[in-house]
């Protein structure tokens, strides 16, 4: 397969780390095309575990180009962190590649992102306060400054000095914060510029090149699906396009080069942030689900709220993104259980809704209608074939397979590199 588009079709955290190393290793290159330091990859290799926010987890392997496309937004100082991060992890970030068309995450971005959410109170999306949201709203206003504009000193000045006698305002008279200063935030960025200098080109021009020579590129998304800004549970959503299409428009390639798309379905969903959740467990099997899972961001630590699997979810990831296959992950965390369950529709104002609802507010007021299946008390991670999981496990993975007609190909069973079952 020349070109994969591997996405979340849940909100967020399926596993996507790990699918993208085991899937990284055939491929040539590993590009990432939305979002920014919100994501929280999560690799282990050889017992270390590697955690990655920004830089594609594909760079764990040397000969692999990695690109940050045009569709992230990035904070220089966190992919700084990240390179010195690897580079005391003796790993090689040669091939890493940065377009110059991606969005910089400026100071007053982080600052905004917090005010934004403490001024909106019971109304707050549940943000990362990365400045990820600030930094899109810019790029969105066309006032934003591009990674291009950030590496020319002259441009920096001019869009600085614009950018900052309007945020300044936002801070002191809105907010009531010290405004920053000029002077400082230029430096700052000047300093910051040269070190990511040597990574910046024309990334789409490079990934349309590798897909021409027939080379296999990887598209890795971030978040997940409901997280998705058109078509995720709004306004409880990120600010870009998580889903297949976002990868074409934030790596700068036709739809028409596309050839798979893998969608990760956790075992079981999780959610973090607010916003409403059909399946949600709030009792102790939730509890139960989140220690066994460590159902904590990774990036922010925050517990997620967990509950069973979601098949009117993952029918609507496969709808949106066109998904051709599953990577079904955690199947090792439902162990134990004496009963699973699997929500096959919504009820809603006693109507039977087979398909996600468009709006929040009746989602908000759907009731899951479930199916129960008895669970398998083996453990599963030493399991390499598939024929060798217990049949409720096959049971649940065919179940998945019925209710949302795509096939599961690959199932993790842990969180090592070689805890993946491949299934033809
Ligand atoms: P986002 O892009 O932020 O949505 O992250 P993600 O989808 O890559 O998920 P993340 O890495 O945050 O969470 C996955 C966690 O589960 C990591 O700690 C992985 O090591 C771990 N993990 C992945 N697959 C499995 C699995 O099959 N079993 C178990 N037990 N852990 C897994």
């Amino acid at each position: 397969m020349a070109a994969v588009i591997l996405i979340g079709t849940q909100w967020g955290d399926e596993g996507k780390g790990k699918i993208t190393d085991f899937l990284a290793e055939k491929a040539d290159m590993v590009v990432r095309y939305q979002g920014g330091n919100n994501a929280g990859h999560t690799v282990v290799i050889n017992k270390e575990t590697y955690k990655l926010h920004l830089i594609p987890s594909g760079i764990f392997y040397p000969e692999k180009v990695c690109v940050i496309g045009n569709g992230l937004v990035i904070d220089p100082k966190v992919l700084i962190e990240e390179l010195e991060y690897l580079k005391d992890k003796g790993v090689s970030t040669d091939n890493l590649r940065v377009s110059g068309n991606a969005h910089v995450i400026m100071p007053y971005h982080r600052i905004l992102d917090v005010l934004e959410e403490e001024y909106k109170g019971d109304q707050k999306i549940g943000t990362t306060k990365r400045g990820i949201g600030p930094a899109y709203k810019d790029k969105a206003s066309r006032t934003g400054i591009r990674v291009l504009d950030f590496l020319d000193k002259d441009e920096l000045a001019a869009k600085l000095q614009y950018n900052l006698k309007e945020k300044n305002l936002l801070i002191t008279k809105v907010y009531g914060q010290e405004a920053l200063s000029y002077e400082a935030v230029l430096q700052e960025c000047l300093e910051y510029a040269e070190r990511i200098r040597p990574y910046v080109g024309d990334s789409s021009l490079e990934i349309n090149h590798f897909l021409s020579d027939g080379k296999k590129v990887l598209f890795e998304g971030a978040q997940g699906t409901l997280l998705d800004l058109d078509h995720g549970t709004y306004p409880y959503v990120t600010s870009s396009n998580p889903v297949a299409g976002g990868a074409c428009i934030g790596a700068g390639v036709g739809p028409t080069r596309i050839n798979k798309v893998v969608g990760v379905v956790k075992a079981y969903t999780t959610r973090v942030g607010e916003g409403p959740f059909p399946t949600e467990l709030t009792c102790q099997t939730g509890e139960l689900i989140r220690e066994k899972g460590g159902e904590y961001g990774t990036t922010t630590g925050r517990p997620r709220r967990c509950g069973w699997l979601d098949a009117v979810i993952t029918r609507y990831a496969v709808r949106i993104s066109g998904i051709s296959d599953f990577a079904f992950t955690k199947l090792d965390v439902l162990t134990g259980m004496d009963t699973l369950k699997i929500c096959t529709a919504y009820r809603y104002k006693g109507e039977v809704l087979h398909d996600f609802p468009q709006s929040l507010k009746v989602l908000s007021e759907c009731e899951a209608i479930y199916e129960e299946m008895p669970g398998w008390q083996e453990d599963l991670t030493e399991i390499s074939e598939y024929s060798q999981l217990p049949e409720q496990a096959k049971n649940y993975i065919h179940r998945l397979e019925e209710l949302t007609g795509v096939p599961v190909t690959m199932l993790a069973v842990g969180p090592g590199r070689n805890q993946t079952i491949t299934r033809g």
